[in-house]
């Protein structure tokens, strides 16, 4: 990291229109202001990025064929180091790809941690906009090359662990009971082949290429010890695509993430990370948190028969703007009790929001940091589409679990929903210089 770079502490991007013409060296500001304004959904949560000039100036040092003046969006770095590991408060990004992998027949521990320490130093180099091998001044040896052109775009790698890492391992007394499977659900349709896995890995970037390039570099350090047991690719909004910083919408056309917690909460890490001091040999989780990862078809060619006052009243909000039914802007709290003139409630009863927020569920909140996806055309015709839902908590059971069950007895929104693939990975604190990501269980 070069000496320039100054470490922000920032908000979910808000991809403000300052930034299509924002220059590699001038734009500082013009960063800062975007990270300030956004959020993982309206205001978002906090992640450590490096400022705009150090990024591109650090990049060029080890790229000589890269432009000097990267965009924000290209030389935006984010912090492999940390308490926490990256791209869970991290901004959204524009490209994300999810892989589970399972350790390969007779592969154990020692494998997991050469894997471990292996994926550590790529995802360092990669997110600080280096080849992946660190190897060629040109970064063309032994790299593929396919980022060679851009700057670490927000690039962040995250690594999760799944029930069975943990028998593969021999560490089953490690193993927390937040990693009890998830319970079955009404609704599911889940294909097992696409759900679970011993180890869970999350690329996001604000380029696809550079993602890919990520995807590379992970999956050819695999290769040797792992079988990859399934991928899914996703997507956000540009950066730049909105006339100022907005919440995320989905395919669905909702403005999707307004009820996240902030991380300007009072109680914004205790929902989200695992707190040190739990005792019980888990204390290697501390900082972590776990991730529910949920691949859901929108029924697409249903829910586009709606009109929109209906859909607005299947979510609760305005489709428009995000605002409450109850009435004000996205921002405003919604009224859960409020009538219209005809005594009937304006946020309606079976209402997705209302069903699933921390008021109606003994406080139980989680942070939603989702990718779309769209795979093409399913063989009955409609379109293979929806939401890679992946939500973020420092328990299961005070986060998704609740709520799911909730929503699964019927909210307005399920008849438009198929849940369809599942997992549940325990993603260790971030690593301190020199520790490669899970040293803390797997070395203890
Ligand atoms: C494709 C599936 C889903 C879609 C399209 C969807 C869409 C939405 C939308 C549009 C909102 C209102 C805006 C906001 O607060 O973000 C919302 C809120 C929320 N959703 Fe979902 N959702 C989906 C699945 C889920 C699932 C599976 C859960 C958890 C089990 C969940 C939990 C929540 C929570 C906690 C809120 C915030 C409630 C509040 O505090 O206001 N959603 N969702």
């Amino acid at each position: 990291m070069s000496g320039n770079n100054k470490g922000k502490k920032s908000d979910k991007s808000g991809k403000g229109a300052e930034e299509r013409t924002a220059g590699g060296s001038g734009n500082h500001g013009a960063l800062s202001r975007r990270r300030l304004l956004g959020g993982v959904g309206a205001t978002g949560a906090a992640g450590l990025v490096l400022g705009a000039a150090g990024g591109a100036t650090g990049y060029a040092a080890t790229r000589p064929e890269a432009p000097t003046a990267l965009t924000s969006v290209g030389s935006t770095q984010v912090m492999f180091h940390g308490k926490h590991q990256p791209g869970i408060t991290t901004p959204l990004q524009t490209r994300g790809h999810l892989l589970a992998f399972d350790l390969a027949p007779g592969g154990g521990r020692k494998e997991a941690v050469a894997l471990m320490r292996r994926w550590s130093d790529v995802a360092r180099r990669l997110m600080a906009g280096e080849p992946a091998d660190g190897g060629a001044a040109d970064g063309t040896a032994h790299d593929t090359g396919i980022s060679l052109d851009a700057g670490p775009s927000s690039l962040t790698i995250t690594f999760g662990f799944g029930h069975t890492f943990f028998d593969r391992t021999g560490l089953a007394d490690r193993r927390p009971p937040g990693l009890d499977p998830l319970p079955p659900f009404s609704n599911d349709r889940i294909d097992p082949k696409h759900s679970d896995g011993d180890l869970w890995v999350q690329i996001g970037a604000d380029d696809a290429l550079v993602a890919f390039h990520a995807l590379r570099a992970i999956q050819k350090e695999a290769a040797r010890s792992t079988r990859v047991r399934w991928q899914m690719n996703g997507f956000n909004r540009t950066p730049g695509a909105t006339a100022r910083p907005m919440t995320a919408r989905n395919l669905m056309g909702q403005i999707d993430g307004t009820g996240n917690p902030k991380p300007t909460d009072d109680d914004f890490d205790r929902r989200v990370f695992v707190p040190a001091g739990t005792g019980s040999g888990y204390e290697w989780l501390a900082g972590g948190s776990y991730a529910v990862v949920r691949r859901i078809r929108m029924l697409l060619d249903d829910w586009e028969k709606l009109p929109v006052e209906r859909q607005e009243g299947v979510i609760g909000r305005r489709k428009k703007d995000g605002a409450p039914l109850s009435g004000g802007s996205e921002t405003t709290p919604m009224d859960l009790d409020k009538a219209g003139p005809d005594g009937r409630l304006l946020i309606p009863d079976n209402a997705h929001s209302r069903i699933s927020s921390p008021e109606k569920n003994s406080g139980a909140a989680m942070l939603r940091r989702p990718f779309s996806y769209h795979d093409g055309t399913a063989p009955d015709g409609t379109p293979d589409a929806g939401l890679l839902f992946i939500c973020w908590q420092a328990d299961p059971l005070r986060g998704f679990v609740p709520v799911q069950r909730k929503l699964d007895r019927g909210d307005a929104l399920s008849p438009f929903l198929r849940h369809e693939a599942s997992g549940l990975f325990a993603v260790p604190g971030g690593a301190a210089e020199g520790e490669y990501v899970g040293q803390r269980l797997l070395e203890s």
